[in-house]
């Protein structure tokens, strides 16, 4: 998710931006750097690797000045490595920049740089924004200016800090999406991305809203609007202690994570559509070649472990319903040692998190012994799974800190979806106006989850009855039978409650004989033409004593005379449902956890990479 610093004092910047980077470590990174302005020049010393790494490096190559920013990278664009480290310079070493968030149309602005004779060093987003940087000031001499103009520029989202070595009395900083906090000291002024990298120095902060622009001089804080109107706003005396500090005032890092849906998913998806006028008429994954081969695709083969095999299991019923083309799902320590059958024309799919899962891993080498193409959908740039695939679709989700995934598995169902809708597009199993139709109701997912979010109060009701339960069985249908494999592996992951999933019509094939009054049925309902036969299933573990909690979109009432609980969420394509209907879901999972005095971020027994065996 990447961290951002800045000091401004009396002091030697150097060890206060490392001793703040430390603070934003939970945020998680691949590289780590400085940039420091030593009375003469900027100087930048940054390397791949841990803050540890980053110390060493400054132990043998010194610098000392009283401003300076800092940064510790989470890979986006370009692998993990020296060069792509922040800061990154403009070409001529005066201006510096870090930044955090995803510059959405950086490739169409690099295009244009490279045609002014820019030459580019890394492979970021983020260099774009120095040279851009660079060129504003050639003409307008003032860097807040520059930075201004840059901004206005910028799709996508960023929190950036800026030194410019021809105004070493301050630092520029802005912030749009990314969060970016001021800690105003005494005779010292502070950026970060949060709160924690200041608390050793100061407890007053102000926290930048949208596109606000702060400049941050040694003994005073100037703050600025999107036009550059001068603007005051009233500092916040931070009380909390460091860890809450560092959740962002989450309790716990599931619950945060859970929260940040509404931005990862749109950071997953936007820089994904194409626009016209306003609307979303089509999907570009620059990163994959949609050619013959997808669209004469005769299977799709899935293959992932845990809660990435459940947004495989989805896949399959968005992939079948919208492209029509086959899809086989399997977990990875199943497929690897089964002989499976591959062929080279499928269309092999793996999806890890981690990217450093052992079982998946061995499941991509032996499609890639047989020949066949590996597409990976992962969340860590430069992961064993990302350099060994033939082709990677990255979740641009951010570190994941709790071990139970939530965040990930809403972005692998983005990415998943998007590749379904071009695929169907291509094959013409959708039509042309179908699938803008698609893509409009795909945007305005993120905000549909932050509706769920902002309702939780029937959740925390029901878990307040429930969360003793002895069984809990979640249960549906098509889509909502694939969603309920993962509600059940978050619950019994973090509450330690028996939960298993169920398709619904499977209950009178053997589970309901488990079914007494201490069982807790929830039943996902978000297919309407499967409303009714759902109902009957929740009617039969109703009248055999379980409690009920049904999350649905319905209004007509389907479920008024079945359920003890319901849950509203919105309604979208069926499709789509899943990346609402798992919100509510994971909700329960954590407050289930709460209640049982259980820790939910470091549950027993379980890690958050699984690379052995
Ligand atoms: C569940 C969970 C695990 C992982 C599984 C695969 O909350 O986190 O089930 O999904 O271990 O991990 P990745 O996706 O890293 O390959």
């Amino acid at each position: 998710m990447c961290g951002i610093v800045g000091y401004i004092g009396n002091k030697n910047a150097t060890p206060v931006l490392v001793n703040a980077l430390k603070k934003l470590e939970y945020r998680g990174y691949d590289s780590a750097g400085i940039a420091v302005f030593n009375g003469q020049d900027i100087l930048v010393r940054k390397v791949k690797g841990a803050l540890k790494a980053l110390e060493e490096k400054i132990a043998k190559e010194t610098i000392e000045g009283s401003l300076g920013i800092g940064h510790t990278r989470w890979a986006t664009h370009g692998e993990p490595s020296d060069i792509n480290a922040h800061p990154h310079l403009n070409e001529s070493g005066t201006i510096a920049v870090v930044h955090n968030g995803i510059i959405e149309n950086f490739a169409k602005l690099k295009a244009w740089l490279q045609s002014e004779g820019v030459v580019f060093k890394s492979d970021t987003d983020t260099e774009v924004i120095a040279h851009l940087i660079n060129y504003y000031y050639e003409y307008s001499l003032d860097i807040f200016e520059a930075v201004k103009a840059t901004v206005n520029r910028l799709e996508g989202s960023y929190a950036l800090g800026v030194l410019c070595k021809d105004f070493p009395d301050r630092i520029i900083a802005a912030r749009k999406e990314c969060p970016l906090i001021v800690g105003l000291g005494k005779d010292e002024n502070f950026i970060a991305s949060d709160v924690p990298a200041v608390l050793e120095y100061t407890r007053d902060v102000y926290f930048l809203d949208q596109k606000e622009i702060a400049v941050l001089y040694k003994d005073h804080v100037d703050l600025f609007d999107e036009d550059g109107n001068r603007i005051i706003k009233q500092p916040f005396h931070v009380d909390w202690d460091i860890s809450s500090a560092e959740k962002g005032g989450y309790e716990h890092f599931m619950l945060k994570e859970i929260h940040e849906q509404p931005k990862v998913l749109t950071d997953t998806m936007r820089p994904r559509l194409v626009f016209e006028g306003g609307a979303p008429v089509d999907i570009k994954f620059d990163e994959l070649c949609f050619d013959e081969k997808w669209k004469e695709a005769k299977r799709i083969v899935i293959v992932a472990c845990g809660t990435a095999y459940h947004a495989g299991v989805v896949a399959k019923y968005v992939f079948e319903q919208l492209a029509r083309v086959p899809v086989v799902v399997d977990v990875a320590s199943e497929f690897r040692y089964r002989n499976p059958i591959l062929c080279k024309d499928d269309i092999f799919i793996v999806i890890s998190q981690s990217g450093e899962t052992a079982d998946t891993l061995a499941a991509l080498r032996l499609a890639k012994q047989n020949g066949v193409h590996v597409t990976a959908i992962t969340n860590c740039v430069g992961s064993t799974v990302s350099r060994e695939a033939d082709d990677v679709v990255y979740t641009w989700a951010g570190p994941e800190i709790a071990v139970a995934s939530t965040k990930a598995y809403t972005t692998q169902l983005m990415c998943l979806c998007m590749l379904a809708l071009k695929a169907a597009f291509i094959k013409e199993t959708i039509s042309a106006s179908d699938y803008k139709k698609y893509l409009c109701e795909l945007n305005s997912i993120p905000e549909k989850v932050q509706q769920i979010l902002e309702d939780k109060a029937s959740i925390q009701r029901f878990v307040s009855k429930n969360y003793n339960k002895q069984k809990v069985f979640f249960i549906g249908r098509q889509y909502d039978s694939a969603t309920s494999l993962e509600c059940a592996l978050k619950l019994k992951e973090v509450s330690y409650m028996h939960s298993e999933a169920f398709a619904a019509g499977e209950l009178k094939h053997g589970p309901i004989a488990l079914i007494d009054t201490d069982t807790l049925v929830v039943a996902t309902a978000t297919v309407p033409e499967l409303y009714e036969k759902l109902a009957s299933n929740i009617i039969e573990v109703k009248s055999r004593g379980a409690s009920t909690f049904v999350i649905t979109q319905d209004d007509s009432g389907a479920f008024s005379s079945s359920a003890d609980e319901i849950v509203k969420i919105p309604s979208t394509e069926s499709f789509f449902e899943p990346m609402l209907s798992i919100i509510p879901a994971q909700l329960f999972a954590y407050y289930c956890a709460v209640h049982r005095g259980n820790n939910p971020d470091k549950p027993r027994n379980l890690a958050k990479s699984v690379t052995v065996e």
